[in-house]
């Protein structure tokens, strides 16, 4: 590996080498060099983030897709984990890894080995498993869920958001034996297919998945689920799971769209223990806060204003107006025209009607 082809960064506290790229602009491609985007930094920082509210003293982490090593060695650089192993399955990924394990002076371990394999060998060990694949993360999900240990983290991103989100219908159905829905809440739906299919995947072992930290960003979902062992666990799962069926511009419970997560997306010990870091700030952490008491799905604006015939007011508009009706009602962070209410559709449309 020739060190000039390299360029230095620094991301939260942490300096490390990376193949060039443009700022901004996701990778050049796979296969070609060690993968590296800068734009999934705020994934990473959440990732930080999470790992010191959820408290790594004396935790065992293994970020098993790893690519430069920039998430895992963030971790061994950025938080209180008690050991960091790093995975990859190509040699070239590998020797980056090692090299920014030197550059930033952390200790941590690196393998030459499968995620599947690797958790098959080492079962129960880790406390925090990372899945962070190119594109779907349903091959490696079964091994890290039965395999992670008791009450421990499973992260995981999925960037076929167009395959979550409806665009490819039937690739959703063989892949997460979910029906999506390509409307207005798409990414909201998407996540829970996402969430509802690892909540299934983990039944099959016996084991609840729970999701304490759940989003959508731009190009990608991620949900960081606790895996909680016993029969009792994974059944209170499976009870979170529904169906819906979407109209013009609301929805309610029935055959159409899912089976998919409808519980919550986040558990407010995690969210009160979050602090900002990075790219994640304060703002993105009180929507958050915001709407994990309500109900799922959201209301948009410009879909509203599409079925009455007029434009839409401002969201902040909306809101207020809404909230004077005594609806609790938020904005969402996925999407800036939408929000989140208890009230039912008729009211909703009401209100905007008024406006
Ligand atoms: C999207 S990249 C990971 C990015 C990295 N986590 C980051 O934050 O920059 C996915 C990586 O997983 C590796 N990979 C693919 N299949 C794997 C497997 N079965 N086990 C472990 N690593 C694998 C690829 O070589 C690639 O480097």
């Amino acid at each position: 590996m020739k060190d000039v082809e390299y360029v230095t960064i620094k991301e939260g506290r942490t300096t490390l080498l990376v193949p060039p790229h443009q700022e901004g602009k996701g990778p050049k491609g796979i296969g070609d060099e060690v993968f590296f985007n800068p734009a999934m930094e705020l994934n990473r920082d959440i990732s930080i983030a999470f790992l010191r509210a959820w408290g790594v003293d004396g935790k065992k982490v293994l970020d098993g897709m790893s690519a430069t090593g920039v998430r895992g060695v963030r971790i061994a650089n950025e938080t209180d984990a008690q050991e960091v192993v790093m995975l990859d399955l190509y040699q070239e990924a590998v020797d980056m890894i090692n090299k920014n394990i030197e550059h930033s002076g952390v200790r941590a371990d690196v393998r030459k080995e499968s995620i599947e394999g690797h958790m098959l060998n080492n079962r129960y060990k880790y406390d925090y498993v990372d899945i962070d694949p190119f594109g779907t993360p349903v091959p490696y999900f079964p091994s890290a869920a039965r395999f992670v240990s008791r009450g421990g983290i499973v992260a995981v991103t999925a960037t076929d958001t167009a395959v979550l989100c409806g665009t490819y219908k039937q690739k959703c159905l063989r892949r997460y034996s979910a029906i999506p829905k390509n409307n207005w809440c798409c990414h909201e739906i998407g996540l829970r297919i996402l969430i509802g299919y690892c909540a299934r995947e983990a039944a099959r072992y016996g084991r609840g998945a729970v999701p304490i930290l759940s989003y959508y960003d731009g190009h990608h979902f991620r949900t960081y689920l606790k895996i909680n062992e016993s029969a009792a666990e994974a059944d209170a799962s499976l009870d979170e799971l529904r169906t819906y069926k979407f109209s013009n511009y609301s929805w309610k419970e029935g055959a159409g769209t899912g089976p998919l997560w409808g519980g919550s997306l986040f558990h407010e010990d995690i969210l009160n223990d979050l602090k900002p870091a990075g790219s994640l700030d304060d703002d993105l952490i009180d929507t958050w806060v915001s709407e994990s008491t309500l109900p799922p799905f959201f209301y948009d604006t410009n879909v509203l204003g599409s079925i009455v015939g007029k434009s839409p007011p401002r969201l902040k508009k909306m809101i207020s107006a809404m909230k004077r009706s005594s609806h609790r009602t938020t904005r969402t962070h996925f999407s800036p025209t939408a929000f989140k209410t208890d009230a039912d559709p008729e009211t909703v449309l009401e209100i905007f009607k008024d406006l």
